[in-house]
């Protein structure tokens, strides 16, 4: 059993032991100059003849969308002014510092002063935004390929919408970190290689899974924590407004895919369950943040070493899969082939989501636009 499990992993993820720091680490972006990145992508481009508007739920989606669609050049407050390091600094005092309590003798931060965790802070905040908008590229890719090839006409309607959506959460996160931090980092090499997975597989259902399930799933949650934990009105507008959008987007994965996974096979399924857990892994490995240490001048492994017997560590990483693991249990992926990806999900130490709100019905208590217009029109 044991042997079977490990050989498994191997193939999904290129490694026995998904706590491996070494083969983790292992992964770089190795193309940090490259301004362009094409990967090849061989689904069909499917016409429907069939026009008819059965999907009642993605209907209803699909007309919130198009009343919820807000400009990012006018309805965010970029007059504001950033002071970067005296954001990190607030944020820090008010989230008591992430490595505070901790006791770094022996450890590559054991000289550091306030003037590096600042520094820290800031670096880190560069590269975090900078991930989400190469993941929010990686989503207007995504989508504008589910208009083509899902075959149902309510969807592609409601893709569309998401396209735009997507376009303006690239706008507004480079614009912000353009005009108000400092320095942009190269796409993560675990975030890229997802979505070049999630790009190439030609099934559109994969890229439903992959996207609006996996990767959006997560930035949901990650949005709504550095929201909680963020101390500077335009950024906390802007996420704010983004997570309302992202609640529609995976409501749009678990509506469409609840109804196409009960049409599957045993077998197709556990291609499903697999293609979920090789996600999950490849986000959580990328949110060891091996670029920032690299670009702290500190030793990577050493540093990623500290990073993982912090006291926050645990409930931050699995915070991350607030959204995803009731998604999947909603899907039924969880239980499916004698509980799978429950047994993936147990190990990952994230199952106690499982009996979280699912985000099929959440959109619209979370749709601030809405709630926004409605106090200027009171
Ligand atoms: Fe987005
Ligand atoms: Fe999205």
């Amino acid at each position: 059993m044991a042997i079977d499990q490990s050989l498994s992993n191997h193939e999904m993820i290129g490694r026995a032991d998904v706590n491996d720091v070494d083969a983790i680490l292992a992964i770089t972006n190795t193309a940090v100059d490259e301004v362009a990145h094409a990967v090849r992508a061989e689904g069909d481009a499917i016409f429907t003849w069939d026009y008819e508007q059965t999907r009642a739920a993605l209907h209803k989606l699909y007309e919130k969308a198009k009343t919820s669609q807000w400009n990012g050049s006018t309805d965010l407050p970029w007059e504001l002014e950033v002071d970067q390091e005296a954001v990190v600094a607030a944020n820090q005092a008010q989230n008591d510092m992430l490595y505070g309590s901790m006791d770094m003798t022996d450890t590559p931060f054991e000289k550091w002063g306030e003037k590096e965790w600042i520094e820290f802070g800031v670096q880190s905040q560069n590269w975090t935004l900078s991930q989400f908008m190469h993941g929010e590229q990686g989503a207007l890719i995504c989508t504008a390929q589910i208009v083509e090839t899902v075959p149902w006409i309510d969807a592609k309607y409601y893709a569309s919408t998401q396209v735009m959506d997507e376009a303006r959460h690239v706008e507004v996160f480079a614009r912000y970190l353009d005009t108000k931090l400092s320095g942009h980092y190269p796409i993560n090499a675990h975030l890229k290689m997802l979505l070049d997975d999630i790009i190439a597989d030609s099934r559109w259902d994969m890229t439903y899974l992959g996207m609006q399930v996996m990767v959006e799933g997560l930035a949901l949650a990650a949005f709504g924590f550095m929201h909680q934990m963020s101390t500077e009105p335009l950024l906390k507008k802007l996420l704010r407004y983004v997570m309302s959008d992202e609640a529609r987007h995976v409501a749009f994965g678990v509506l469409s895919l609840q109804e196409y996974y009960a049409e599957l096979s045993g077998p197709e399924i556990r291609e499903r369950q697999e293609f979920a857990f090789e996600a999950a892994v490849r986000m959580r490995d990328r949110f060891l943040q091996q670029e920032v240490w690299e670009r702290m001048g500190v030793d990577v492994k050493e540093a990623v070493k500290v990073v993982l017997r912090s006291p926050d560590r645990p409930v931050f990483q699995s915070m991350l899969f607030s959204k995803i693991v009731p998604n999947c249990k909603k899907l039924g992926l969880l239980d499916a082939g004698d509980g799978w990806l429950r047994e993936r999900f147990t190990d990952l130490g994230v199952i106690q989501f499982e009996d979280w709100v699912d985000t099929g019905e959440e959109y619209d208590a979370l749709d601030e636009v809405a709630k926004d217009r409605a106090e200027v029109s009171t």
